[in-house]
């Protein structure tokens, strides 16, 4: 009996709650939270990160570009993000003479740093929830789609309400814990925001993909921007008359740095999750999807590493390229594995015994079942899906073709495209995919899910070897000149072409087969899903629920701490510049520090300089460039990945497993100090 006991509550401490600092938290509601997080060491007000009447620690945090976080580090509009995230536009500005990517840019006063259009930050001024408003008109007798298009009619409204362009004000209305709330969020968006400086790529990305989600870690991955506003601090075009924001609040950065226990929380804008999704969906992506998507990309990623390794050229023209498959690659491997070893499906499973007994007799009475068949019928037209992205879509030439055909219907020319796309092209390694990602599709593919004009050019030919053969040899697409002089007349030869009509076989068939069952069965399982997480907030009303990540902004918060990853084996979590330079290899690529590193390493004084850090906040994608704050809302460190094992908690939150990894603070003042020569950086900075 005491056995039975331990394993149940082994079972449902694995789906429960939430309380090794698991969670991310809505800020405005962060009051319920403040007492758990005293306790773990803050001293912080809830008034203090989040408060819509004072200044708070929510004013000096950004949503940068579309996907990341960023901080603001000085009165004058300064901003912190990662490397990563900052890359297209440092690698905008890049050229042969002023290669930023390679050698890193530093302005030396305002009038160097650098405009990028295109680019925004996104402040929060306010969210509340505006869930009576959204349904205003609805009543449960009118059903779900009704509910759904109420919803939407709502929100249109009250965005255009609420917005004031002309200020930069946008306002947006998000659906949380799936669409049983709405919350409105309100933004001012600035669209002036300048590169300031970027460490050299050997530092902002050191250790590349073959540390990327890994620990130790030693990666500078941080780059400087600054938010310009007009005279009255209102956002505005680019214009040399504009000045340097000065928003409400900035990050004061502590030089005090970290150790194993420090309370830590980061703020920032996760960009989705899937906590509470029934075992049919866990199973399907840790049992399902991940591995098929990572086998894919195995065969990918190989044939890239056989060409790269062969000619610098090749690696260079496929580094990005490499580093984009490669990510979530890695990514799927660790979630696929924790999942796994945390039993989640299983435990999952005995959740909804337990729900299923609670929901007998009442309106939920059946809702677990109906789930699990939504998922079973909707999951071979998903994969399929899946599949065709990972595929055909993935594939160099055949999308060309595909695009080019869209830019001449459209009166387009080809001339943009082509140029851009043969600049980082490389035949063999695109002919090479091309045989072993259609080959997995004829393979893996039950023959039902597979196009017919793709089995029909399977017979002609008799094997994908030999549908290459003919696809290669007879199409006008590896031909650069020839694509970059086609323009609307050349349409009718375009929809010819062996390659266009090979990926328009695929893509009429997820369009005409694929697509609309997924998107009928897509809404019932929407609406399934809102139910159920309805359904679970009532079967355990003392558990407090944070709503799954949607990029809306978010408080994290735990300690720094180490792991063991396996057996016999500890990670501490601090790494320093002696790491650096136990890595450094001039012959690696990915290890190869600038020489004024080694020189002021060997000149003696910093092995002890910490350089990342781990802590236990939950965080995913978009959490990039989110400031990690000490238990006084100072500066520590700038998030920017999490340890590999510990991925599945976009599913599942492990307290052993689950780490973020942080930037050091005191390493990007380093770095601005001795690699920058920056230091007119640091003095409009408040460091502590
Ligand atoms: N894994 C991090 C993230 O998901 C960093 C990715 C960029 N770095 C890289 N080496 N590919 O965004
Ligand atoms: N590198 C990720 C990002 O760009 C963060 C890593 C993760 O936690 O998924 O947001």
């Amino acid at each position: 009996m005491k056995r039975l006991f331990t394993v149940l509550l082994a079972l449902c401490g694995a789906v429960l709650p939430a309380m090794a600092d698991e969670g991310m938290w809505l800020p405005n509601l962060i009051a319920r939270r403040i007492d758990d997080m005293g306790a773990k060491g803050c001293r912080l007000s809830a008034e203090d990160i989040y408060s819509v009447n004072k200044a708070s620690l929510k004013d000096a945090v950004v949503l940068f570009g579309s996907g990341c976080t960023g901080e603001l580090v000085s009165p004058d509009g300064l901003l912190f993000t990662n490397h990563h995230c900052g890359y297209g536009y440092i690698q905008r500005h890049s050229s042969v003479e002023h290669d930023y990517l390679k050698d890193g840019f530093w302005a030396m006063n305002r009038t160097e740093e650098l405009p990028n259009p295109g680019l925004t930050v996104s402040f929060l001024e306010r969210m509340e929830d505006v869930t009576d408003v959204v349904l205003y008109g609805w009543e449960p007798s009118m059903g779900e789609a009704a509910r759904d298009s109420v919803a939407k009619a709502n929100s249109a409204r009250l965005q255009k309400e609420i917005a004031l362009p002309e200020k930069g004000i946008k306002a947006s209305v998000e659906a949380l814990y799936y669409a049983n709330k709405y919350y409105l969020f309100v933004y001012k968006v600035f669209r002036d925001v300048r590169l300031v400086g970027a460490p050299p790529s050997s530092i902002g990305k050191f250790g590349g993909d073959t540390d990327n989600w890994m620990w130790p870690r030693h990666t500078g991955d941080f780059s400087i921007f600054r938010i310009y506003a007009d005279k009255d601090g209102n956002p505005a075009d680019y214009s040399p008359d504009n000045v340097p924001y000065r928003s409400r609040k900035y990050l004061t950065v502590s030089s005090r740095g970290v150790s194993e226990g420090d309370f830590t929380m980061v703020y920032g804008c996760p960009g989705s999750t899937r906590e509470y999704v029934m075992s049919e969906e866990v199973r399907y992506i840790g049992e399902v999807s991940d591995p098929q998507k990572i086998a894919l990309r195995t065969l990918r990623l190989d044939i890239q590493k056989k060409y790269m390794s062969r000619s610098q050229a090749v690696r260079i023209q496929y580094s990005a390229k490499n580093a984009n498959v490669s990510n979530a690659w890695k990514k799927w491997q660790g979630e696929s594995r924790g999942v796994a070893r945390l039993h989640t499906v299983a435990a999952k499973q005995e959740y909804e015994r337990r729900f299923s007994a609670w929901a007998a007799g009442g309106p939920y009475e059946g809702l677990v079942e109906r789930l699990g068949a939504i998922y079973k019928q909707r999951e071979p037209y998903y994969l399929a899906y899946e599949y065709f992205n990972e595929t055909v879509r993935s594939l160099e030439m055949l999308s060309l073709a595909w695009h080019v055909g869209g830019a001449l219907s459209r009166g387009r020319s080809a001339g943009a495209l082509a140029g851009s796309f043969f600049k980082d092209y490389y035949e063999p390694i695109d002919r090479e995919t091309f045989e072993a990602l259609l080959e997995a599709f004829r393979a893996n593919m039950p023959e039902d899910f597979q196009p017919a004009y793709f089995k029909q050019q399977l017979a002609l030919h008799g094997s994908v070897a030999a549908l290459a053969q003919v696809v290669y040899s007879r199409t006008m697409f590896t031909d650069s000149a020839r694509v970059a002089a086609l323009g609307p007349d050349d349409l009718e030869a375009v929809q010819a072409d062996p390659a266009y009509l090979l990926y328009k076989g695929f893509s009429d068939w997820v369009d005409g087969d694929i697509m609309p069952v997924l998107r009928s069965i897509d809404g019932l399982l929407r609406h399934a899903n809102r139910l159920y997480m309805k359904a679970q907030m009532e079967f355990e009303p003392q558990r407090d629920f944070y709503p799954d990540a949607n990029l809306t902004l978010r408080v994290a918060y735990g300690k720094v701490a180490g792991y063991s990853p396996s057996d016999a084996v500890y990670y501490r979590p601090v790494s320093t510049l002696k790491g650096i330079m136990e890595k450094d290899n001039p012959d690696i690529f990915d290890y190869n520090i600038p020489q004024s590193l080694r020189d002021i390493y060997a000149a003696g004084g910093h092995e002890d300089q910490s350089v990342c850090f781990l802590a236990t906040n939950h965080t995913t994608g978009g959490n990039s460039g989110s400031p990690v704050l000490n238990a006084d809302g100072e500066l520590v460190g700038i998030n920017f990945d999490r340890v590999w094992e510990g991925t599945m908690s976009d599913l599942q939150f492990d307290p052993d497993y689950c780490r973020n990894i942080c930037l050091d603070v005191r390493y990007l003042l380093f770095v601005i100090e001795h690699i920058g020569h920056a230091s007119w950086l640091l003095s409009e900075m408040d460091i502590r």
